[in-house]
């Protein structure tokens, strides 16, 4: 079974994605190659895309629907999509808490698939994905990685997801202090981060 990861955040060398896949190729005991979208050849990314037998789609949710990077590279694979139809996987992470953020963007790739007659095959939607990999709670995340390898070898399809074991408010107030430091270090206060034009001038 030959599986093809396709990295689909617009930070790919430095993503949190990055991050995710190496942890699921931990659980992976087939052959298994890596490409991030962002800097491929998106010809050269489609016929590899055809050829493989399982696409893991993996990616942080950008304003509730995919990154652009993605949206383009679908968009194309859609166009070039051959006789062959890889079963397509998606492991999505999100800066809020809630896995359940994710939802839309999952179904964003399901409708490409029913719409190329690919297979859709499993899912895994983490919450807090910004954070948890930081913090003793990654054992978390690793257990639904396994989970999640185990069901693509067996050709199985489940619908995993995995946030930190916290209250909404101690998220709340722990990301809070976490990205008013943050701003800190630029120079920015905790009320310029408000502004919706923050990237003014940086
Ligand atoms: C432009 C932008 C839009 C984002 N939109 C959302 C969003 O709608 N919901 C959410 O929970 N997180 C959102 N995030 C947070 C990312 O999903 C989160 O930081 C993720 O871990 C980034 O993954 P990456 O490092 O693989 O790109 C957004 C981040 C950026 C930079």
């Amino acid at each position: 079974m030959n599986l093809l990861i396709l990295n689909g955040s617009p930070r790919a060398p430095r993503s949190n994605s990055k991050r995710y896949a190496e942890a699921f190729c931990r659980y992976w005991r087939g052959a298994v190659e890596t490409e991030h979208l962002l800097r491929g050849d998106v010809n050269a990314l489609c016929a590899k895309a055809g050829a493989a037998d399982q696409v893991l789609l993996v990616f942080p949710l950008y304003a509730d629907g995919l990154p652009t990077v993605l949206l383009s590279f679908l968009k194309a694979w859609e166009r070039s999509m051959g006789e062959k139809k890889p079963t397509v996987s998606v492991l999505i992470n999100c800066g809020f808490y809630e896995p359940e953020q994710n939802r839309v963007a999952v179904d964003m790739v399901r409708l490409f698939c029913k719409q190329t007659g690919c297979p859709f095959g499993s899912v895994l939607a983490i919450g807090s994905g910004e954070a948890i990999l930081d913090t003793p709670f990654r054992f978390l995340v690793g257990r639904k990685l396994r989970k999640l390898a185990g069901a693509m070898a067996r050709g199985r399809a489940v619908s995993l997801q995995c946030t930190m074991p916290i209250s909404k408010g101690m998220f709340l107030r722990a990301s809070t202090t976490y990205w008013t430091r943050y701003g800190q270090r630029f120079g920015r206060t905790a009320a310029e981060l408000d502004t919706m034009d923050i990237e003014e001038g940086t």
